[in-house]
């Protein structure tokens, strides 16, 4: 905790500047116990000034000493307000630090002329507390107090407050990369070793050291590396604080963390670092865009690299290199650049919709590259129309060829989808023809993708909805290769470098399942890869039960009943090809994570299972019928943590 109670921003207040003008005076740093002078209603603030985050909050960051105002006390239910006792307006500015909800005149400070707000400001939304600064030379001499607010229960439904000061200068704040980086690091580093010990954690998917992650971002192979970036809180294993962390690997599989590579410059407001992608200009360096969150509306930002390593990070100077507002129409939740290639010329697509989120507009919009060094960017059209008008909003929009055809993989809110067609490029416009899931599962979400040197697609996809509170959270899944199969359809398999985490197997060959008469694995594990062929037969159901207890009670099951794939709860229509006599299915399990592949990679299922640990056995079981397993193959896989 230590870490938070350090101001994020050198926030200078000095006794006089180099202009010469009169010292800062201190209205209130809440340094203090209890609130001493000032007045109290309500139940929100609590007994005193809070040291940091109170129980059940996120981390709060960015106030000065140890102390502020913190009105999360008793959660978001509680409101009240603060009233300072009355003072003279002496100098031309009030500027303090300001977090917590957005609610205009809810969750707020006012300053009170003659009982009025006179000036008012609100909180950003964010736990991490930013300069503000009222100009209020014209109310020199008045009569003044401060009122700090809370008055919304609910989602952001409190406000934090710090250092409020006169001034005759504007705060002076300095984006100070490295002690934000050192800071979030030893953050990550104290949840590291709580995530350790968690035994539901996977032990050979792409993970963070610790706390929060989301998805994965800016995959690229450069001087000799392959790396991934990621959403990330290092200040909690919720979402939040939005910093890209990155890791290098070798082979897709074996990872070393490296520091994180973009936190957001509150001095330049920027609150979060959302989604984005890598790419190489036009000199063969390497370059990130991302969404910068905190501006009056989001804007997209890039960053360069300060050495060969890739492990130092700076903001481009040209950020934002593009805007939401740089398009004829009006985007709304404008988001997650994606950067693709196309005779010759150098495209970026964005999510969002056209409708404010109501529904039946969610688009992909088109810009092209107007400088090599892609600090410019012109709108060229609206790439894509989601034909589902349930559909509200498309995130994380991937946009690529594949074998002949161009495909574009969304997050819609809700599980993944692909569509397959052809591309346009003079009149910037996706034709789609063939469409299916990227994932089905809902723990699977915004996917992202990346050509490596010998021409492969290589795909991660987030996977979520892990328990909180256990210092980690979120992971990617295995590296998926996608090609078109015969049918135009998509097909994903893992990455074979995967298969360099096997290690003992256990074979089998066309082993009769009868009812009542389940097969129980020797070995069984918590962390598998199994390749099943499931002949149905005569039965009406065959399955497969993963994590299955030592009793039998509790199990992730997977089930076939020649029409539907059940994949621990999530259904699958899936037929098998008249050519498929057997159903072919090839599973990893990573103790509370299961990724199923089945016939060849035509479907993806990705699962986060329950269950404790010592519900560790594998078994088959037939039902209505005799089925025949014509293959089952078992490997104990790894870990690589
Ligand atoms: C998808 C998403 C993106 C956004 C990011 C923020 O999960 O909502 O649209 O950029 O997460 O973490």
């Amino acid at each position: 905790m230590a870490a938070f109670l350090i101001q994020l921003l050198v926030f200078v207040s000095a006794a006089s500047d180099d202009k010469g003008n009169p010292p800062d005076l201190l209205i209130a740093d809440f340094e203090a116990p209890n609130y001493g002078a000032w007045e109290v209603t309500g139940t929100a603030f609590g007994p005193g000034p809070a040291r940091g985050a109170l129980a059940g909050q996120m981390a709060v960051g960015g106030f000065l000493g140890s102390a502020l105002v913190n009105s999360f006390f008793g959660g978001d239910g509680g409101t009240g307000t603060l009233l300072s006792p009355p003072f003279t307006i002496e100098r031309g500015r009030i500027t303090f630090l300001i977090g917590g909800g957005k609610h205009a005149g809810e969750t707020c400070i006012h300053l009170l002329v003659d009982g009025q707000p006179a000036r008012t400001a609100t909180g950003p939304n964010s736990e991490f507390l930013r300069p503000h600064s009222w100009n209020v030379a014209d109310l020199r001499g008045k009569s003044a107090r401060i009122q700090i607010v809370d008055r919304h229960q609910g989602g952001w439904g409190h406000i934090n407050i710090d250092h409020i000061v006169q001034s005759d200068q504007a705060p002076r704040v300095e984006d100070d990369r490295a002690a934000a980086l050192a800071r979030a690091a030893a953050s990550v580093k104290t949840a590291a070793v709580r995530a350790e010990q968690d035994r539901a954690r996977p032990v050979y998917h792409f993970r963070a050291p610790g706390n929060w992650m989301n998805d994965p971002n800016g995959p690229i192979q450069h001087g000799g590396w392959y790396h991934v970036f990621y959403q990330h809180n290092p200040y909690g294993d919720a979402w939040g604080h939005m910093h890209w962390g990155h890791a290098r690997s070798r082979d897709l599989v074996r990872w070393e963390h490296l520091p994180i590579a973009l936190w957001p410059s509150l001095a330049r407001s920027e609150e979060h670092c959302f989604s984005g992608c890598a790419t190489l200009d036009g000199g063969g360096n390497p370059i990130l865009f991302y969404t910068s969150i905190g501006h009056a509306e989001p804007e997209c930002w890039a960053a360069v690299p300060e050495d060969a390593d890739l492990l130092r990070w700076k903001k481009h100077p040209a950020s934002p290199v593009l805007t939401a507002g740089s398009a004829p129409v009006k985007l709304h939740e404008w988001r997650d650049p994606f950067i693709f290639r196309a005779e010759g010329r150098t495209f970026m697509v964005h999510g969002g919709n056209l409708n404010a989120s109501k529904g039946g507009q969610a688009v992909v919009s088109l810009y092209e590259a107007k400088s090599a060094d892609l600090a410019r960017w012109e709108f060229k059209s609206i790439l894509f129309t989601h034909p589902d008008p349930q559909v509200k909003n498309i995130e994380c929009p991937n946009f690529f060829p594949l074998g002949g055809k161009w495909v574009l993989i969304t997050s819609p809110h809700r599980a993944c989808d692909y569509f397959v067609g052809t591309f346009d490029a003079a009149a910037g416009k996706f034709h789609a023809e063939k469409n299916g899931f990227a994932d089905r599962s809902t723990n699977y979400y915004a996917p992202n993708c990346f050509e490596d040197s010998t021409g492969r697609r290589i795909l991660w996809g987030w996977i979520k909805d892990f328990p909180g509170g256990r210092g980690w959270n979120g992971c990617f899944t295995l590296p998926r290769i996608l090609s078109i199969g015969p049918d135009g359809l998509l097909r994903q398999v893992p990455a074979p470098e995967v298969e360099t985490l096997r290690g003992e197997s256990t074979s089998m060959a066309d082993l009769e399942l009868a009812e009542g008469k389940p097969y129980l694995h020797p070995t069984g594990g918590e962390t598998l890869e199994i390749l099943a062929e499931l002949d149905r037969g005569t039965a009406s159901r065959v399955a497969l039960r993963l994590r299955r207890s030592a009793d039998g009670a509790r199990a992730a099951e997977i089930a076939f009943d020649g029409e539907t794939l059940d994949v621990a709860g999530v259904k699958v229509p899936l037929e098998p090809a008249e050519s498929e006599k057997a159903l072919k299915l090839r599973l990893f399990l990573d103790r509370s994570v299961l990724e199923v592949y089945a016939a060849d990679g035509r479907e993806c299922i990705t699962r986060v299972l329950g269950g404790s640990p010592e519900d560790q056995g594998v078994e088959l079981r037939a039902s209505g019928g005799k089925a025949v397993l014509r293959r089952l193959d078992v490997w104990t896989l790894k870990p690589v943590w």
